[in-house]
């Protein structure tokens, strides 16, 4: 179980892939219900809420990086979600943010199984913000914290998308070898069908 790995770590981590800040505040309403999936220790938690984005959540299966991230920042909403579905009815939130997280799944089953539960909890018409970790061709490994990732390539991360229908992706790949950053941000259509 991966939680309890990140558990193990999450008081000596410090995670750093950044958002599209810019992008992300042209296209969000401050009232915006937001879930950052996978928040850690709720670092862009934390940074939505200074951005003046007051309904956001942060969750994350790991309980120690939860506690790390309530104890850092008492006054962000972080709940720990041990695992799917997600305890949220459909269509809640008008924003999901995952950050560095598909890194974290390596199997393309887990992966697509949570992109299946993060669509249904969006509403329709909602964003998905995608920063992710790619390379050029798909790389496992351990890190050295112990932890299993996965590089995935870009082409891999927008075709789990569009493999689930209508979910569409545009890219802004950004060269840092050995790792590309990919950072997406996309209006779900309106008329999207459902699963
Ligand atoms: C590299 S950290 C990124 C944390 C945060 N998003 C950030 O950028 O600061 C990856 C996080 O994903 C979480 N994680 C690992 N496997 C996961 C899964 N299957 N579903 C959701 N989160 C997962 C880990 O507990 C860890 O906190």
């Amino acid at each position: 179980m991966t939680a309890q790995l990140w558990d193990k770590v999450a008081n000596q981590v410090n995670f750093n892939l950044e958002i599209d800040v810019q992008r992300f505040c042209q296209l969000v309403k401050p009232d915006a219900r937001i879930l950052d999936f996978g928040c850690g220790y709720g670092r862009i938690t934390k940074q939505l809420k200074q951005l003046g984005y007051p309904e956001v959540l942060g969750g994350d299966p790991s309980a120690a990086m939860i506690k790390r991230g309530l104890s850092l920042y008492p006054d962000i909403d972080l709940i720990q979600l041990p695992q799917l579905p997600l305890p949220f009815a459909d269509e809640t939130f008008d924003v999901v943010l995952s950050c560095a997280v598909l890194t974290c799944m390596p199997s393309e089953m887990a992966q697509k199984a949570a992109i299946l539960e993060l669509k249904r909890v969006l509403k329709p018409g909602g964003l998905f913000h995608l920063s992710e970790f790619c390379a050029p061709m798909t790389k496992r490994f351990t890190s050295g914290l112990g932890t299993p990732m996965c590089y995935h390539t870009p082409m891999s991360c927008r075709s789990c998308w569009k493999t689930l229908s209508t979910w569409r992706m545009k890219s802004r790949p950004v060269e840092l070898w050995p790792a590309i950053r990919l950072n997406a941000i996309e209006p779900l259509p309106e008329n999207r069908s459902r699963l």
